[in-house]
């Protein structure tokens, strides 16, 4: 009997600290209008210096339990993205596990910055796929302020903070991937990619076996802001033709929430219609693995997406690493 992942629910949760562009105008050389014009961005969410990841990631995961009316003692897998862990080790996803009172299954992180969520999310599928896990806990958070230069106005004007989680859980199914129908749901198909040869375009000048230090983002951001387009279409486009679907059968698309230039640029290349594209880079700023979970969430809770709904996430980050997921909600 074949399995599929379905999805059960979701939560998110932001620190309370809302910081404007015009708050950073106060000690960075820079403006609210240039930031807007740019990236979109009108605000992003920080957290306070006691507040660590794995605080973000429980909060979120609470919320996304409540949401799919599931008791922490069936989650038997927990993934947590992130770049920005609370200590080198322990993982994250344990400290979340232990918060939540789960003392079985297997808890771990996964790091592939800003396309953390799609890995995570892809590992947790196949896990429950082929039957080594029941009721997964999929998260991502990060804490990006830690890792920002605050000198920098290239970059620092463009993170934030927070979580997002998603609840999956193993159903037997006897459709195959050619025979989508609104009963259909779940994980439908991920995709994911990386290319090494790029590591220096996006990265943190520190860590615990280079420097002994934690270090501080650095990017190259015209080249960023290039492959991303490409890149991200490109796992879109992949997951498309192998599941048979065109554009116009997406109902909602949750990319990466980078640069709202990024996201306007791939509405141009793949021809998609901009009012089923789901945008919170204004309000969140680029919060890496936690950007689509926090997107995705409030799709949800405002009603947007429904269950029936086919939803394609995409992502592009450091590395660099990229990747696509369709489900159907
Ligand atoms: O999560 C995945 C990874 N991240 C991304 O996908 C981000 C990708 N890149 C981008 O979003 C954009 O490249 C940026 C938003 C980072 C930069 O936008 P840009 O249009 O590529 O600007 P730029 O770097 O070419 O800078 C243009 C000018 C420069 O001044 P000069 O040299 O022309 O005099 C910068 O020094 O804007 C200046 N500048 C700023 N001015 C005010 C750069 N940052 C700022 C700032 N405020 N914060």
């Amino acid at each position: 009997m074949l399995k599929r992942s379905i999805v059960m629910g979701c939560g998110s949760f932001l620190p309370d600290k809302l910081v404007s562009n015009k708050d950073l105008e106060k000690d960075l050389d820079t403006s609210d209008s240039w930031i807007q014009q740019r990236t979109g961005i009108r605000q992003r969410f920080i957290a306070s210096d006691n507040q660590l990841t794995s605080h973000l990631a429980i909060e979120a995961a609470r919320k996304a339990l409540f949401n799919a009316s599931i008791d922490a003692s069936e989650i038997d897998l927990i993934v947590l993205a992130t770049a920005t862990p609370d200590r080198t080790f322990p993982a994250t996803a344990v400290r979340v596990q232990s918060a939540l009172g789960i003392q079985k299954g297997a808890a771990f992180d996964v790091q592939a910055v800003c396309s953390g969520f799609i890995y995570a999310l892809a590992v947790a599928d196949n896990f429950l796929k082929l039957g080594q896990a029941k009721t997964a806990l999929v998260i991502g958070a990060e804490v990006f302020s830690r890792i920002l230069d605050w000198q920098d106005r290239r970059t620092c004007v463009l993170f934030g903070d927070g979580a997002g989680a998603l609840i999956l859980q193993a159903k037997d199914i006897t459709t195959d991937k050619n025979n989508l129908s609104k009963d259909d749901r779940g994980v439908l198909s991920t995709h994911l990619y990386s290319d090494g040869r790029y590591e220096d375009l996006l990265y943190v000048d520190g860590g615990p076996a280079s420097t002994n230090t934690v270090g501080k983002l650095r990017m190259a951001g015209k080249e960023v802001f290039k492959h991303a387009v490409q890149k991200m279409g490109q796992a879109v486009e992949t997951a498309l033709l192998h599941n048979n679907l065109s554009v116009s059968d997406i109902d909602w698309w949750v990319p990466h929430q980078a640069n709202k230039r990024i996201i306007d640029s791939i509405i141009e290349r793949m021809h998609i219609s901009p009012e089923k594209m789901i945008i919170t880079v204004d309000q969140h700023a680029n919060t890496s693995a936690a950007s689509i979970p926090l997107a995705l969430t409030q799709a949800v809770e405002d009603g947007r997406i429904k269950p029936g709904h086919l939803v394609l996430l995409e992502a592009m980050g450091g590395g660099f690493t990229w990747g696509s997921a369709l489900l159907r909600w």
